[in-house]
């Protein structure tokens, strides 16, 4: 399958706010989307991208957290729902491509249960710990138009955001 990679975009941005649609099923068109977001996601290089970030709004993502760690484990989630999330809490540091070069502390639950349906239209449940449960979190969240700059402070939210601008005014000085 040819690959092609995508443009991400770089909050703020309103495509990045808005609650995307529910994908109604797998179709050619989609395996070759998921296809391009991982290749995507591997050049960037990131852990994780949701749809919203290359402007699809629908309700899936693709990540690889063994990506460092040796041989690739691409996924993708289609429709993703949490069915359990653990009164355990845990903290990472969080970072996403469409806030590039920003990294905060973000706590959220350890381990969580998903649904989901794979690109073979098959539906699964899954628990997830550890670093994947803090992706799967963060990458449902934009599904939502949640980032995960929205559980920090008031302040501290808007000067990154004001960072971003910036930056963003940057690239489109330098294309
Ligand atoms: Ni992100």
């Amino acid at each position: 399958m040819p690959m092609s990679l995508k443009k991400i975009i770089i909050h703020p941005d309103p495509r990045l706010k808005k609650i995307c649609a529910p994908v109604s099923g797998v179709s050619p068109e989609l395996r070759q989307l998921a296809t391009d977001m991982l290749e995507t996601m591997y050049d960037a290089p990131g852990i994780g991208l949701a749809a919203p970030q290359i402007g699809v709004l629908e309700r899936f993502f693709v990540m690889d957290v063994a990506c460092k760690e040796g041989a690739p484990e691409p996924r993708v989630l289609i429709n993703p729902r949490l069915t359990w999330t653990s009164e355990e809490i845990s903290t990472y540091e969080e970072g996403c491509l469409s806030i590039p070069g920003i990294y905060e502390d973000i706590t959220r639950p350890a381990m969580v249960r998903m649904a989901f349906m794979d690109l073979d239209g098959c539906e699964h449940e899954e628990e997830f710990t550890g670093m994947a449960a803090t992706c799967t979190q963060h990458e449902l969240d934009h599904l939502d138009g949640k980032l995960f700059v929205d559980y920090l402070s008031g302040i501290k939210r808007r000067m990154i955001t004001a960072k971003m601008r910036k930056l963003k005014k940057e690239f489109a000085r330098d294309l």
